[in-house]
C-alpha cells in the first residue's frame, strides 16, 4: 500500500487535527502518498482531495476543529453516493482510508471496507459514546471546557444564593455530565444511564440549602431531558428558582487537553501502522490506557458498564 487518505466526518472534536497530524507525519514516514479529503464522506463524493507532507500538518496539534471540516452526508448513504466516492478512490489510485469520527462514521467506514477500501476508524467525538473504548479523541477537552463554565457558574450562583441546572451535550452517553459533574462538585448529575428522579433532586435541593448551601448545581446530560423542563418542573413541584445555563456548541470547540493530544497522536500513527499490515475494516480504541484495535461492526455493538460508582460518589460528596 502506498497511497492512503484521511478525513474527518460527523461532529467535529478537538483533538481530530492532533489525529490528522500524526497520520500524515506517519505516512510520510513509511513512504506513502497521503491525501486529505474535506467535509468527510461528502468530500469523497465530489472527489474533494488534497495531496498532503509534512509540512501540510504544521501547527495543528494545539488546535481545535478540524484542518480538513466535517460534514454529515446523506448522500453517502445511498448506493449511488458510496459508489461515486469508491470511483473518486480509486482515479487517485488511493486504497487505504482513515476515518476519525462517532458512530455514524464508523458505519461509513464499515461500508467502504466492504466495498475493497482498507478502511480504519479512529474515534473522534466529545460524547465519548463508542463503548467499545475507554475514551474518545475530544471527550477529556469537552470535560474540561464544561469544567471551566461549572467554576464560573458557581461564582455567580453563589453570590445570587439560587441552584443552576447546566445542561450538556450527550445526546444518549452521559459522560459529559458524569465526569463535569463529580469533577465540578455537582449536587445531582442526571444522564441517560442513570435517571433520577425530580423529587431526588428536589429532596437533595432542600437538604442543601437547609444546611446553608449557597448555591447548588445540577449537571444534566440533554439525553436526559431539557433544562428548561425540569426548571418548570422545580418551580411547579418545590417553588425553587433555579437558573438554566444550556452550554450548547462552546463544548464542541477550544485547544485540545494534552490527554486528547496524546490519544490522537498515539491513534494516529496506529492506523497507519494496520493499514500498512494490510489491516481492514478495524477501529482504533484504549482500553487500561493500552491501545487496541477491533472490527468495525464488533466495535458498534460492545457495551460498556456503566460506572455506578460515579454517580454514588457524587451523592456521597455532595451531601
Ligand atoms: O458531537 C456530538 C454532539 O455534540 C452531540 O452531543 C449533539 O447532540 C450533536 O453532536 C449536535 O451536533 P449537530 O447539530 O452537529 O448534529
Amino acid at each position: 500500500m502506498d497511497r492512503i487518505a484521511v478525513l474527518t466526518s460527523g461532529g467535529d472534536a478537538p483533538g481530530m487535527n492532533a489525529a490528522i497530524r500524526a497520520v500524515v507525519r506517519a505516512a510520510v514516514m513509511f513512504d506513502m502518498q497521503i491525501y486529505g479529503v474535506y467535509r468527510g464522506f461528502h468530500g469523497l463524493i465530489e472527489g474533494d482531495f488534497i495531496e498532503m507532507d509534512a509540512s501540510s500538518v504544521g501547527d495543528i496539534i494545539h488546535k481545535g476543529g478540524t484542518i480538513l471540516k466535517s460534514s454529515r452526508s446523506e448522500e453517502f448513504k445511498t448506493k449511488e453516493g458510496r459508489m461515486k466516492a469508491l470511483s473518486n478512490l480509486e482515479e487517485k489510485g488511493i486504497d487505504g482510508l482513515v476515518v476519525i469520527g462517532g458512530d455514524g462514521t464508523f458505519q461509513g467506514a464499515k461500508e467502504l471496507s466492504d466495498m475493497g477500501i482498507k478502511t480504519i476508524g479512529l474515534p473522534g467525538t466529545i460524547d465519548n459514546d463508542l463503548h467499545y473504548t475507554d475514551y474518545t479523541i475530544g471527550f477529556d477537552t469537552a470535560v474540561n471546557t464544561v469544567l471551566e463554565a461549572v467554576t464560573k457558574i458557581r461564582d455567580t450562583s453563589t453570590s445570587h444564593e439560587k441552584a443552576t441546572i447546566i445542561e450538556v451535550m450527550g445526546r444518549n452517553c452521559g459522560d459529559i455530565a458524569l465526569y463535569a459533574g463529580l469533577a465540578g462538585g455537582a449536587e445531582s448529575i442526571i444522564i441517560p444511564e442513570d435517571p433520577i428522579s425530580t423529587d431526588h433532586v428536589i429532596t437533595k435541593l432542600k437538604a442543601g440549602k437547609a444546611r446553608g448551601k449557597q448555591h447548588q448545581i445540577i449537571m444534566l446530560a440533554e439525553g436526559a431531558g431539557q433544562a428548561a423542563d425540569l426548571q418548570k418542573i422545580l418551580l411547579e413541584k418545590a417553588k425553587m428558582n433555579a437558573r438554566i445555563t444550556v452550554l450548547g456548541f462552546i463544548q464542541r470547540g477550544g485547544d485540545p487537553t494534552s490527554f486528547d493530544r496524546i490519544l490522537a497522536s498515539k491513534m494516529g500513527i496506529k492506523a497507519v501502522e494496520l493499514l500498512r499490515a494490510g489491516e481492514t475494516n478495524k477501529v482504533v480504541g484504549i482500553k487500561n490506557n493500552a491501545l487496541f484495535h477491533m472490527d468495525i461492526s464488533e466495535s458498534l455493538t460492545a457495551s460498556r458498564l456503566f460506572d455506578h460508582d460515579m454517580i454514588k460518589m457524587t451523592e456521597i460528596l455532595s451531601i
